[in-house]
């Protein structure tokens, strides 16, 4: 306004009339500047304040860590297998057609292979047959006694797959295999070697162990072991731990040993199985949960 009515002003009066406009209007914006920059610190101070930080507080803590209760068996189950000359094994998951089953005398189209269905790997192996996870820990039979001599005395804990799920089975689940091959080596040295580890495993004498009737096509015979607690919460009720049995001849050959000369047995645990027991669990989900009120009552 005052800078358009310059034009009507003489030339002597537009020139001083200029000036005071000039210095008014530089008053003005360093005033607003002055409040801006006010306006600005007064923001900063409150946020500053807001998220304001003790670092003398005293931090939150981690807590200890522990072993998951199947580590803890597994490695029970390793230092109970070692301490009677056992070797410890560890083989791949991914598995070939040939190991999981064919060289477990269980062929193409056997109907024991529906009752381990399992997951498929989207590669082919050399034969052209696809890759699978592993049903059990058994082909580590196969694949440890084709690399070492007789005698052989061997446990192959780890991870096996299925397609299960319910409260006592789990699509992933943990085995422990054994294999003792030699030349005289019987089905009561099974007994004696399974009962001595449940015994020390379990801490316990006050239980029956049974060996019953069962079919696998890489042992012949071939056993389920059952566990029956004498006193507990258990007390009277038959729990199934694990198949077991006497090689198969023809495995022994897989194994590019002759049958003639070698003989032995082979078990196959689960972890869960014997976990549950060991602390009384009814439901084998929750391990994989990941739930720590519940983890850390182990550790
Ligand atoms: C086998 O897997 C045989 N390979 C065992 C064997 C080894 C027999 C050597 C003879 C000689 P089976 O399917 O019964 O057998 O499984 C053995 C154990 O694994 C069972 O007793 C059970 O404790 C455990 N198991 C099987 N399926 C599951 C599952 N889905 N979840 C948790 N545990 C399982």
């Amino acid at each position: 306004m005052l800078l358009k009515s310059l034009g009507t002003l003489s030339a002597e009066e537009r020139k001083s009339a200029g000036q005071a406009i000039n210095a008014a209007k530089q008053d003005v914006e360093s005033a607003l500047d002055l409040r801006r920059a006010d306006l600005a610190l007064a923001r900063m101070e409150a946020r500053l304040a807001e998220e304001a930080l003790d670092v003398t507080l005293p931090g939150r803590g981690r807590g200890r860590g522990g072993l998951h209760p199947i580590s803890r068996t597994w490695r029970r189950i390793e230092e109970i297998f070692g301490s009677i000359g056992f070797e410890v094994a560890d083989g791949p998951e991914i598995e070939t057609d040939w190991h999981n089953f064919t060289a477990l005398n269980n062929p193409e189209n056997h109907p024991a292979r529906s009752m381990q269905d399992t997951f498929y790997v989207d590669l082919d192996d050399e034969h052209g047959k696809p890759l699978l996870l592993r049903t059990h820990t058994s082909p580590m039979q196969v694949r440890y006694a084709r690399m070492h001599k007789p005698p052989i005395k061997v446990i192959a804990p780890g991870r096996t797959y299925r397609v299960d799920s319910d409260a006592t089975h789990s699509p992933m689940f943990h085995q422990v295999e054994g294999l003792w091959i030699d030349e005289d080596i019987s089905f009561a040295d099974l007994k004696g070697v399974y009962v001595d580890f449940l015994r020390r495993f379990f801490e316990s004498d006050d239980m029956q162990v049974r060996f019953r009737p069962s079919y696998f096509p890489f042992t012949e015979p071939s056993a389920e072991i059952d566990l029956q607690f004498a006193s507990g919460p258990l007390k009277d009720r038959w729990l199934e731990l694990s198949g077991a049995g006497q090689v198969h001849p023809q495995v022994v050959r897989n194994f590019g040993l002759d049958p003639e000369r070698y003989i032995g047995f082979a078990f196959g645990s689960g972890l869960e199985r014997l976990t549950m027991l060991r602390y009384g669990i009814d439901d084998l989900r929750l391990f994989f949960d990941g739930d720590l009120r519940f983890l850390r009552q182990f550790s």
